[in-house]
């Protein structure tokens, strides 16, 4: 039985778990010490950090593991390179995660390699951020550059707000400088796909869906497939190319974040990972075959199997998300099946009793549900039939973000 080391134990690699389970696999996650319901799926767990290389790496060497992956998030990608590095694995190596583990590299690597992005400078204080957002012009965005989730990144239009901005991007990071972008026009897009011996195997754009809460941007979902002019595609598929041979990936899915404008492309960043907010259900939803597998045998240096032309299926995903701090007090389990007749995938993170936080960003998340429509009219009134079937302190997800819309 071939094993796989799976790092992260958190919702978003709950699925990834099972399609290893399913594909006959011998899964062992890895994540630090908590409740997280990964742990619940594994064969083997282990609660060392997936930070800690060397910690990861003894388990690896241990087990004796085929591959390592995971899917929707960064912070592990360090150390996937660094084990499939010193263990001649396939999978994310070591040189190409090292790119994405900072975005000031990230952002050398683009520019070095004619990928079209925004301008931007590194800056060491805020006398220099100051001095870089001058050169470059206002609006500047200035970011953390090692974290994630929006974490630490602020849209700056006057000099005097650039201090406020600087000390927040240091407040995220283990590093002790910043760095600040031009801020670019247009549409932010996501792209996700597949990249096999570092060829561009399977592609696909998508819009996000985002809402806005306290002046932030929080990205609450995604729809595939992506709507655009033949031209913009092409330039699309042209930018991550680029992007993908200057960052080296070479065996992993990717998830890039992007803006459009017209057909002027410029990619903000790219991770060795498949996305988070259902992006992997998504696609096998709307393309027909399990994205996940892809992933497991990107890791394991087994060839893809990607599906034929097929027309594709149109679909949506977006987050559960409360409005207030509290707990989950009733489920309506009829409501819940009635939507799941109308072809709604409806699934929640946590039971009646459990704990909720007021949304911030995605990760304050108590479920998500999928629809297979790219009308946002339809998808805004599946919302409200989902809300309307959780309660948190007595009171349905509807009727509390209905007075917060009053209360605006
Ligand atoms: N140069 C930029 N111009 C405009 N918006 C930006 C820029 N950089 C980041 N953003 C916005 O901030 C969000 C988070 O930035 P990103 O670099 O993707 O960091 P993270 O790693 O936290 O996802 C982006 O999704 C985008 O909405
Ligand atoms: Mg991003």
């Amino acid at each position: 039985m071939k094993k796989v080391l799976i790092l992260g134990a958190g919702i978003y690699q709950v699925p990834l778990i099972r399609a290893a389970k399913n594909a006959g696999l011998y899964t062992i996650v890895s994540s630090i010490p908590g409740d997280w319901p990964g742990f619940a799926e594994a064969d083997q767990i282990y609660c060392v950090n997936t930070t800690d290389k060397e910690g990861i790496l003894q388990i690896a060497r241990e087990e004796k593991i085929d591959g390592i992956c995971t899917t929707g998030t960064d912070v592990a990608a360090a150390t996937i390179g660094y084990v499939n590095e010193k263990l001649g694995l396939h999978g994310l190596s070591e040189a190409s995660a090292a790119r994405t583990s900072d975005k000031t590299i990230m952002q050398e690597t683009f520019h070095r390699g004619n990928v079209s992005s925004a301008a931007y400078i590194r800056a060491d204080s805020p006398q220099e951020a100051m001095e870089a957002a001058e050169k470059i012009g206002y609006p500047v965005v200035v970011k953390c550059v090692d974290s994630s989730g929006s974490r630490g990144i602020t849209a700056v239009h006057r000099p005097e707000d650039i201090e406020q901005a600087f000390a927040e991007a240091l407040a995220h990071s283990r590093k002790d400088y910043v760095i600040v972008e031009e801020k670019l026009a247009g549409v932010e897009i996501g792209v996700d796909g597949l990249i096999q011996d570092g060829k561009l195997v399977f592609l696909a754009p998508h819009h996000k869906i985002v809402c806005k809460r306290f002046n932030k941007t929080i990205t609450a979902g995604h729809s595939f497939p992506y709507h655009g002019s033949d031209a913009l595609l092409a330039e699309i598929e042209k930018q991550i190319r680029t992007a993908i041979e200057a960052m080296g990936f070479d065996n992993s899915a990717f998830n890039s974040d992007a803006f459009v404008d017209g057909d002027h492309v410029s990619i903000i960043e790219i991770g060795g990972r498949a996305g988070a907010t259902c992006i992997p259900e998504l696609i096998t939803h709307c393309f027909g075959f399990n994205y996940y597998e892809q992933i497991l045998r990107l890791a394991f240096g087994q060839p893809v199997e990607l599906p034929g032309e097929k027309a594709t299926v149109p679909c949506m995903a977006k987050l559960i998300m409360s409005p207030v701090d509290g707990f989950i007090t009733k489920l309506d389990r009829e409501g819940f099946e009635e939507l799941r007749r109308d072809g709604v995938d409806l699934s929640m993170d946590f039971a009646i009793g459990h704990a909720v936080d007021s949304m911030i960003n995605g990760s304050q998340r108590i479920g998500q549900f999928i629809v297979p429509t790219q009308d946002e009219e339809e998808l805004n009134l599946i919302e409200r039939r989902v809300n309307r079937c959780i309660y948190v302190n007595g009171k349905t997800l509807d009727e509390l973000w209905q007075q917060e819309e009053l209360q605006k």
